[in-house]
């Protein structure tokens, strides 16, 4: 079977042009107004460093604004509490985005919590959370939606598709089970407990990969055919060559002959996960405006 790689650079640089010309139209429209995103890091986490700055270039080359908030990581729960509550009452300011991980002097969810859900662009406020999983308008999680996009990119009709998850973070795995439910396919989530993964993987139609362990799917374990999205982003050194590089969650190589489909690491589901971003962030501004 010859697979489908899945190019999701190429999905996301359409989607970031669509919504480009959405924010030339809305500012034309509406005197100059110009979607805002505060980002905040809080301390020198390479990887969250890189992360931060990806999401500034994107906001540039969509027409937003966008403004970096880089505090120590020395920073107390009370100061980042403090900064939130000047960027939910800020105007200029239509997204916030804290960055995760925090240092774990500060409880992760107290900050989330402290997000005005309106500018929640992570959507991982439980506000946004409950009304996404009952199917209410919010703003959802970004890697969940692109990887939806991405599924839709190979598959139109979902309907009655056996999906796995394998993962069960607050911010991927128990999002997207809800979103291919929505999607009407029949959805089993798999974790650390699950007895017999291989026997899930040969069942499933779709599926996809967000536990954060390197080449941890094997390719024999996979369903002819299946649609694979590998939500992992591992950094290892290659053994042959000594160098440093990004791998899946999924044994990439050993998967390629089984599947009709998969996402490459790097340039599968990472750059959806910013394109997203940027969608809520216009449809934050959006909502804000009693215009979604
Ligand atoms: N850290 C890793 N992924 C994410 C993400 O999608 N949003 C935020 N805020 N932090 C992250």
């Amino acid at each position: 079977m010859t697979a489908q790689i899945i190019d999701g650079r190429a999905v996301a640089a359409r989607m970031k042009q669509e919504l480009a010309a959405q924010v030339c139209e809305m500012k034309q429209r509406h005197d100059g107004l110009t979607p805002g995103l505060a980002v905040v890091l809080v301390g020198e986490d390479p990887a969250s460093q890189v992360y931060v700055r990806n999401k500034k270039l994107a906001c540039e080359s969509v027409g937003f604004r966008s403004t970096s908030h880089t505090l120590p990581a020395a920073t107390t729960q009370d100061e980042l509490l403090a900064l939130i509550a000047q960027l939910n009452a800020d105007p200029m300011v239509n997204g916030i985005l804290v960055q995760l991980p925090l240092p774990s002097a500060i409880n992760e969810q107290m900050v989330i919590n402290a997000i005005d859900p309106l500018k929640d662009v992570d959507g991982f406020h439980p506000v946004n959370i409950g009304c996404q999983s009952i199917g209410l308008a919010s703003l959802a999680p970004c890697t969940p939606s692109g990887c939806m996009i991405l599924i839709e990119e190979v598959e139109k009709d979902l309907s009655g598709k056996k999906a796995l998850v394998v993962g069960r973070s607050n911010i991927v795995g128990k999002p997207m089970a809800s979103m291919l439910l929505k999607a009407n396919c029949t959805v089993t989530m798999a974790h650390s407990r699950t007895r017999n993964l291989p026997e899930e993987c040969a069942q499933a139609d779709i599926i996809i990969a967000a536990l954060g362990r390197p080449a941890f799917l094997r390719g024999a374990w996979i369903k002819e055919g299946a649609i694979v999205i590998d939500v992992g982003i591992n950094r290892v050194t290659n053994e042959e060559t000594g160098k440093s590089q990004l791998v899946g969650d999924v044994a990439f190589d050993e998967a390629l002959p089984h599947v009709g489909a998969i996402t490459p690491v790097p340039g599968g589901v990472g750059p959806m996960t910013i394109a997203c971003l940027m969608q809520n962030t216009l449809k934050a501004t959006k909502m804000q405006n009693g215009w979604a």
